[in-house]
């Protein structure tokens, strides 16, 4: 390998790209730094204009097919773990919905709720819903921009799902989420939710987060949840279930 090779590598660091590593990224950091947390803005309110921002730059482009088609990965999944034709679902973080796209032949008799913090996401989501016929009355979708769900208070659910969500959460939002869901699970619900682990918290390209396995454990007994994981989920993310902990609470949620 030439010396220029060896500097590249060393250069572009595990981020496989100069450009991202020194210009890109610390653009996006000052950005929030400076547009949001000087100002008293949350993460959420950065993230979700971040993600509008992308839909918006990219001008409403149809997303890939094949990217829809892994969501068939998440039905199978939830109908090998017993979802009901009657079962009300969350999806929170659902993105373009291609999940509640994939369960709509499943929850014939049940509903869908979708809630993401961006409203492009979400729009794109029901446009994907409108285009594949399913009728508006089986699904319902909320644009939030804090994770108390206060917009579904009151409600119940049997079972919750957040894919590739709490990978981009600080370690305080995945708190109150954990809160804002246990109050809203049926006493018999499901709590669907995967993780990025590492031995350590780690954070990598401002939204990526890793946490142990140990936290996230903590994180949800903290919430009165108890959680299995489950080694049957084809993804580098590791899948758990949360259940209810017998007669626990999750307590006020705050943020
Ligand atoms: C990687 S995408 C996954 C989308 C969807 N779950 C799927 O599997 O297709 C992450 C989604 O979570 C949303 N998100 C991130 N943080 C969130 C939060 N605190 N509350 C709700 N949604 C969030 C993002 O806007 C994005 O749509």
């Amino acid at each position: 390998m030439s010396f220029r090779e060896r500097v590249a590598i060393l250069l572009r660091g595990e981020y496989n790209s100069v450009r991202f590593r020194f210009l890109y990224l610390p653009i996006e950091w000052l950005t929030y730094l400076f547009l949001y947390r000087l100002r008293g803005k949350s993460w959420i309110e950065f993230y979700g204009w971040r993600m509008d921002e992308q839909i918006r730059r990219k001008g409403h482009v149809p997303p890939k097919q094949r990217y829809l088609d892994l969501a068939e990965i998440h039905a199978a999944f939830l109908r090998r773990h017993g979802l009901r034709t009657t079962d009300r679902v969350l999806d929170y973080g659902c993105g373009l919905m291609r999940t509640g796209l994939k369960l709509s032949a499943t929850l014939t008799e049940g509903l869908y709720v979708g809630v993401d913090i961006s409203a492009e996401r979400i729009a794109q989501g029901r446009d994907l819903m409108r285009a594949a016929g399913v009728p508006e009355e089986r699904y319902e979708t909320h644009v939030v921009s804090d994770c108390r769900l206060e917009v579904l208070r009151g409600r119940q659910f049997d079972v919750v799902w957040a894919n590739s969500v709490l990978t981009h959460m600080p370690a305080e939002d995945i708190q109150v989420m954990f809160r804002s869901i246990q109050n809203l699970l049926a006493p018999d619900g499901r709590y669907f939710f995967t993780f990025a682990e590492a031995g350590e918290r780690k954070r990598k390209a401002i939204k990526d987060f890793w946490y142990p396995r140990e936290e996230i454990e903590r994180f949800s007994r903290e919430a009165g949840f108890q959680i299995k994981f489950h080694e049957d989920w084809e993804n580098s993310d590791v899948m758990c279930c949360a259940t209810k902990l017998p007669g626990a609470t999750a307590g006020a949620v705050a943020q």
